[in-house]
């Protein structure tokens, strides 16, 4: 449920300082650049192409951020993540926004043909963004304040026969955000969980839109503003919400039939 009553440093979207886990997110940059028009903002972007990292920072200092710096680290590399995010939060003095964006589909469908690639889906989406997601927290609880945004997917909220494997990845992801919003929410570290639908981005090019597909700036708008309405899980586009409640609640053997 949207909950409104937060209050204090983490309230808003006002923070300077914000911190991009999967630095070349196209969902991730429209929210940074959507930020940037409301005040200036320094960024460190954290991701595994080194080169796509820099073309970002490039685009982002073009679009008046003040600072863009760039850190590369892959998700499935666990045994860095500790080390990359304490350089990415030193290279700011600390982060106000933590923007959790790593993240890969892979296959469609239901029984993966590429047990590979479906390993790699939950190593990245599950284990790596969850590794990733815990380092950040920690560092916030250590500053005592900070947000942090993690984008989720409307697929995890009940996995689809059409969408097995990612559903399930972001299923795990979405629960562990929940679970240490509420264990860190005395403690001055708020997490917001975005689930967005179907966004037009590389990463669905290709692919039929669903209904209420959205735009990566379109998604961006609806975070910041619900960063400044201090809300704790979101819906975008807002009607999603909606149609995800019914869609929790359908029986199994109607759900079972859905081909999207
Ligand atoms: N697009 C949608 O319809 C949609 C809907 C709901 C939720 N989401 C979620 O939103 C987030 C951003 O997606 P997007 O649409 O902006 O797609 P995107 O542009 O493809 O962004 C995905 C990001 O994850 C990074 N990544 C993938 N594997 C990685 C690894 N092993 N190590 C480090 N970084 C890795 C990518 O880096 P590289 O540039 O190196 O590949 C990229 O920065 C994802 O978590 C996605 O699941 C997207």
């Amino acid at each position: 449920m949207l909950v409104r009553a937060v209050s204090g440093a983490n309230a808003g979207s006002a923070g300077r300082r914000v911190v991009v886990l999967g630095g070349t997110s196209e969902i991730a940059l429209a929210i940074v650049r959507e930020l940037q028009s409301r005040a200036p903002r320094e960024v460190a972007l954290v991701g595994r192409d080194p080169s796509g990292l820099a073309h970002a920072a490039e685009d982002l200092t073009g679009a008046g951020c003040p600072r863009a710096l760039t850190f590369e680290l892959d998700a499935r590399d666990l045994d860095r993540h500790e080390q990359v995010i304490g350089e990415a939060f030193d290279g700011l003095d600390g982060a106000d926004i933590v923007i959790l964006a790593v993240g890969v589909l892979g296959e469609r469908g239901g029984l993966p043909a590429d047990t590979s690639g479906a390993l790699e889906v939950l190593q990245v989406n599950m284990v790596g963004a969850g590794s990733l997601l815990i380092a950040s927290a920690r560092r916030l609880r250590a500053q005592g304040a900070g947000t942090i945004v993690v984008l989720s997917s409307v697929a995890g909220e009940r996995a689809r026969a059409a969408n097995v494997v990612y559903g399930a990845s972001k299923a795990g992801l979405d629960a562990l955000a929940q679970g240490l919003g509420d264990a860190l929410h005395d403690q001055g570290v708020r997490v917001l969980v975005v689930r967005p639908g179907f966004v037009h981005t590389r990463m669905t090019r290709g692919l039929n839109p669903a209904p209420l597909a959205t735009t990566p700036q379109a998604l961006a708008h609806v975070v910041v503003d619900g960063l400044d309405r201090g809300a704790h899980t979101m819906w975008a586009p807002r009607t999603l919400r909606w149609l995800m409640l019914v869609m929790r609640m359908l029986p199994r053997p109607l759900f079972r039939r859905l081909k999207q």
